[in-house]
């Protein structure tokens, strides 16, 4: 299986209606798809009845295609939206994703939908196996758009529907979308009562819902169809242990105080304000005082060859820093040259383009074995971390916390977000975050470029007359003070000459800054997100792990405690993601990544793994 997906080739009808040529079937009824999807789906979960006085609504669907449900949807909201702070969050899967040119034409079919289209069109997808999740806070919704076959990404999913609409091509044209798998984990991500419409009426596909909890019935057809399908959850399935503590929040949310306001506590802070939190940020020192203050910054993928969960971790980072940071001051769209720094690089480099995991426009092989990345970005990371912080009250100064009572400068919060770099091994006490050393060298003043950067393993920034370079990674122990010296300024000039002789004699005739600071790092080098643990209740809870024994038990968490941390050498990319799973763990509503993802950047996994190899 390739890792990119295909779009799929699309014939017109006459009446601008478009055809799957693979599927042979049509993705909506020609002539009349939004009065279909409002009678089908819309009045077929009974809506917007159904969402009155709710302050959060969530519909899934299966089968995307050029996103008409979604906008029907969104607009039903905006007219009838319970209240001005309610949030609708509809979740999506798609295996065959339209081009933006064709999901352009489909839509321009309806001019009352012109304005929501033209935002869903800016924000378009590429063929990327991913979770493409938008949030537009001025009507109050999120979409979670998972992109991949059905069947992989479905399971993967992190979600609690009120509403599904299902809509794969017809069942006789595509059998899979129906199958009888996917019957049981729409009832394991339904809320109870929850409904759902469909077009069908196919027996298959009634058993299945019945045989899954949900109550059947035959609804009169839309159009020239005679019959359509209602159901709705009676019974509820039971909920799987959640040993990874990735629940959302379970209590007030609204006050929250964030530590930190590096790049994670200020993205933490913009994705929790965008949801509309009331959000506080402390930090002794100031924004971008800490790692996340150089003068520049890079923000280019990490790509892992082969397609495992961790590989497509890196890439929804990716793709959530650039559309976060797109547009904002301080933000420089650039190339990369990337050239592999030794033999391992150079073989992973050519598994990558020999099945790459971005399309053309991002990434491209160069002669040498090297890859060519081309939507990078140069950060100015002061102007970043003070544009995510816009709208967010920051507090500098003394900080003294009370984790169990919730307190921060004798102030009570809902929840406390701990994000303090290695100040965390210190606070929580069991963290074990391990210190890296680094140094960058910087000019000002040199000849005006724009923005470009070169990387291999070291890097080499330019934007306008600033030039900077490094950068060293060395162990530190905990508590030692980051200092600059002159051995780290000689290792970043002999690598700068690697990367362009042109670039070390022009930058260092000038006169040169170093900065050190120190990186938070976890042994396998993925952040910390999500609930904390409480420590030694878990490590009761899960002793049995010691002796190898499953152990199906919820994992137990300081009520009200988050951390985001662990960011390594790739803060300005994890963060915004980063922000985005945190939010909605805080916050509720379907989180922006695949649950082996949420898995493997959980802090409860380093009790897990420490109480499996016997650790501890
Ligand atoms: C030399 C160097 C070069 C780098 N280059 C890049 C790059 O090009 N691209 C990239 O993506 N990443 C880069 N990184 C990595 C990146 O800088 C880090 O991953 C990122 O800054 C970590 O962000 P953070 O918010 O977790 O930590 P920090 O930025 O260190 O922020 C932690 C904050 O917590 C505050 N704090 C401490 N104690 C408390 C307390 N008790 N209460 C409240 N607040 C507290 C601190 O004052 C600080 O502001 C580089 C790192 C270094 C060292
Ligand atoms: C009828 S169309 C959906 C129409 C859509 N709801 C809309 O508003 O335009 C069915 C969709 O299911 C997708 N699909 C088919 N098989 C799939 C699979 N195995 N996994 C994920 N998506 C699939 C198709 O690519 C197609 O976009």
């Amino acid at each position: 299986m390739a890792r990119l997906l295909t779009h799929p080739m699309i014939d017109w009808k006459d009446d601008g209606t478009p055809v799957a040529r693979e599927a042979g079937d049509v993705y909506f009824t020609a002539g009349d798809g939004l009065a279909e999807t409002r009678a089908v789906f819309l009045q077929g979960c009974g809506l917007p009845e159904a969402w009155a006085g709710k302050t959060e609504f969530t519909v899934a669907e299966t089968g995307f295609g050029t996103g008409l449900n979604f906008l029907a949807l969104c607009e039903l909201w905006q007219a009838h939206r319970p209240t001005p702070n309610a949030w609708l969050h509809f979740v999506s899967f798609e295996g065959f994703p339209l081009t933006e040119a064709d999901a352009a034409r489909a839509l321009g079919a309806w001019p009352e939908l012109a304005c929501l289209a033209a935002r869903l069109l800016a924000d378009w997808p590429g063929p990327v196996r991913c979770v493409h999740h938008l949030v537009w806070p001025d009507i109050g919704v999120t979409l979670t758009l998972h992109l991949g076959d059905i069947h992989d990404t479905l399971p993967q999913s992190q979600f609690m529907a009120d509403a599904w609409f299902l809509d794969g091509f017809s069942p006789a044209k595509n059998e899979a979308m129906w199958s009888a798998d996917l019957y049981g984990l729409i009832a394991e991500r339904s809320k109870p009562g929850a409904s759902i419409g469909t077009f069908t009426v196919a027996g298959a596909v009634r058993r299945g819902l019945t045989e899954v909890g949900f109550d059947v019935v035959k609804a009169p057809g839309h159009g020239r169809k005679r019959q359509r399908l209602e159901a709705r959850l009676a019974l509820a399935s039971p909920a799987k242990p959640d040993i990874y503590g990735l629940r959302a929040h379970n209590g007030p949310r609204q006050k929250i105080a964030i530590l930190g306001a590096g790049i994670a506590g200020a993205s933490a802070a913009y994705a929790l304000t965008e949801r509309g939190a009331d959000v506080t940020v402390f930090d002794p020192v100031g924004p971008a005082s800490g790692a996340s203050g150089n003068p520049l910054a890079l923000m280019m993928p990490r790509l892992d060859a082969g397609d495992t969960a961790q590989a497509r971790l890196l890439i929804d980072a990716y793709l959530a820093a650039r559309r976060a940071y797109s547009g904002m001051e301080g933000a420089h769209e650039t190339t990369v040259r990337q050239m592999p720094k030794d033999k391992a690089e150079q073989t992973r480099f050519a598994k990558l383009l020999a099945d790459p995991p971005l399309p053309l426009e991002d990434l491209e092989a160069i002669s040498g074995g090297g890859l060519l990345h081309k939507r990078a970005l140069v950060l100015e990371p002061a102007r970043i971390i003070s544009g995510l912080l816009d709208n967010v009250r920051v507090r500098t100064g003394t900080v003294e916390i009370s984790l169990q009572d919730r307190l921060v400068n004798a102030e009570v919060f809902d929840i406390i977000v701990l994000a303090t770099a290695m100040e965390t091994n210190r606070q929580l006490g069991w963290v074990g975050l391990e210190g890296r050393l680094g140094q960058v060298e910087s000019v000002a003043d040199a000849r005006p470029v724009q923005a470009e950067a070169m990387a291999s393993g070291h890097y080499a920034l330019a934007l306008e007359d600033q030039r900077l370079w490094g950068a060293t990674f060395e162990k530190i122990e905990d508590g030692v003070p980051a200092a600059t010296s002159a051995a780290a300024r000689a290792t970043n000039a002999d690598a700068l000459r690697q990367l362009s002789p042109w670039w070390q004699r022009s930058a260092t005739s000038l006169p040169v800054q170093s900065r050190a600071a120190i990186r938070a790092t976890t042994a396998d080098r993925l952040p910390l997100v999500g609930a904390v643990p409480d420590y030694s209740a878990a490590l009761e809870t899960f002793s049995g792990m010691r002796k190898g024994r499953p152990v199906d038990a919820d994992a137990p968490v300081l009520p009200g405690i988050f951390m985001v941390n662990g960011f390594g050498a790739r803060g300005f990319t994890w963060g915004p993601w980063a922000g985005r799973v945190l939010a909605a763990m805080c916050l509720g509503g379907p989180s922006p990544a695949e649950v082996a993802a949420l898995e493997a950047v959980s802090p409860v996994r380093l009790i897990v793994r420490a109480l499996k190899r016997g650790e501890v």
